[in-house]
């Protein structure tokens, strides 16, 4: 496994571009196997997760192609069933999103549960009650999820949660079933939004993206289109909280900043200066933060749980003391053992970390175990007195593109071993 070397104590300052959303992507490349006609995307992130999942497009006999580092032409007429076995599904927990987009197209699905992962056990009970809502007839056999979608009707589905695969599922499900099905207490995450324009492109007609109640008027076929990718919210709020805790002036192109105004007035909290103006964020810190007292991931747009790992070392090195309660992933605070290793003092009772800030981290040996939390560390290690090394980085490549480049460009010192 590769591992990145850090040398803290550098301020970050500097202009990059943000990529485009990872999240957003791949329900999208799921929901291209419905286009009749050729499908492009620009702003298409180069993560490992969005490669796994066209290696499940691939499988589907979907044609792929990039035309340039982020435009992919995608060309679904010739796709042909296939069953995801657990060698493909087991990559990325996403492949779950297929089951509506499959379902849709060859009215079968056979696809190998995802299982828990690396921040909690990520059931997918509401996915298979949502599409059995609809009409659905799913066993779970051996692993593997096997759905007929026969009987597939339109239809009202209320959810318990507003999950946001579910969602993403049924709208899958649904864009190509004759009626109105309406999504009840659906989740509003802006990348959900994506995936409707998207669809809506290419010959949808669904509504209420961004609320919780959505319709999607079925229609009987969806063809081509050009449709650029939204920024990823995830990746702009990691270089947010970098900066505030390194100190330092950034600007960050191509973001959206609505889609992070809980983090945003959480870090004005802590005493950066952050100006928004049209598609560009700038941060300013000194890099001497006061404490945000409580903190509590929540649905959009509450504080997402992408960020709170990130947030967990921000709240490491501020001045005063921390709580921050995870709500959706229960297993989100695994990497306090590492933060420890190098200095945090961090107490978890339940769902939340109770922090008490400290003047000095210090760079240590420390290993990655999720995308969020191994990105964490790699914050945790621009602020460190030394070399801190972060262990096992193909869990962070999930998400995020050659960071050490990127963080470079920035003025860190940092190196990616292989
Ligand atoms: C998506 C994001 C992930 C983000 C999460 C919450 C993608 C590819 N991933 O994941 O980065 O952290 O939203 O913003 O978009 N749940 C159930 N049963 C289900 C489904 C979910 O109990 O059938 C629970 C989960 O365990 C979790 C909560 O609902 O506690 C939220 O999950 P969900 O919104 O579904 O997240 P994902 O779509 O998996």
């Amino acid at each position: 496994m590769a591992k990145y070397i850090i040398r803290g104590g550098k301020t970050l300052n500097g202009a990059i571009k943000v990529d485009g959303s990872k999240n957003a992507t791949l329900p999208i490349l799921a929901a291209s196997i419905l286009c009749n006609d050729e499908v492009t995307l620009t702003n298409v992130p180069r993560f490992r997760d969005v490669f796994n999942m066209l290696k499940i497009l691939n499988a589907l006999n979907v044609e792929t192609v990039f035309i340039d580092e982020h435009t992919l032409k995608i060309n679904a007429k010739n796709a042909k069933f296939q069953a995801i076995k657990s060698d493909l599904s087991r990559h990325i927990r996403s492949s779950i999103f297929m089951l509506g987009s499959i379902l849709s197209r060859f009215k079968e699905a056979s696809i190998a549960y995802p299982g828990g992962c690396d921040i909690g056990t990520r059931p997918i009970n509401l996915h298979i009650k949502g599409l059995r809502e609809l009409g659905v007839d799913i066993l779970e056999k051996h692993g593997q999820i096997k759905c007929n979608a026969e009987k597939l009707h339109a239809g009202t589905v209320v959810l318990d949660f507003p999950s946001v695969g579910t969602t993403e599922n049924l709208i899958l499900a649904s864009v190509l079933t004759e009626g109105t099905t309406t999504i009840i207490n659906a989740a509003k995450e802006p990348e959900i939004e994506d995936l409707i324009n998207f669809l809506n492109s290419v010959g949808a007609n669904i509504s209420g993206g961004g609320t919780s109640v959505i319709k999607i008027d079925g229609v009987s076929e969806l063809g081509g289109a050009t449709y650029k990718i939204m920024p990823d919210r995830i990746i702009a709020g990691t270089f947010l909280i970098a900066t505030a805790i390194t100190g330092g002036r950034v600007e960050l192109h191509d973001v959206n900043s609505e889609h992070l105004s809980s983090l945003i007035s959480k870090l004005r909290q802590n005493s950066c200066h952050i100006v928004c103006l049209d598609d560009i964020i700038y941060i300013s810190s000194q890099g001497r933060l006061k404490a945000n007292s409580q903190i509590e991931t929540q649905v959009y747009p509450g504080f997402p749980t992408d960020l709170q790992s990130q947030m967990l070392v921000l709240a490491c090195v501020s001045n005063g003391n921390s709580v921050i309660t995870e709500n959706l992933f229960e297993m989100r605070f695994k990497t306090v053992p590492e933060l420890t290793k190098m200095g945090a003092k961090i107490v978890v009772k339940g769902k939340s970390a109770i922090v008490e800030g400290v003047n000095k981290l210090y760079g240590s040996d420390v290993y990655a175990t999720d995308l969020r939390g191994g990105v964490g560390l790699v914050l945790a290690g621009l602020k460190a007195e030394g070399y801190t090394t972060v262990h096992d980085i193909e869990h962070i490549e999930r998400g995020y593109f050659e960071l050490e480049k990127t963080l470079t460009i920035l003025g860190a010192d940092i190196k990616k071993v292989e």
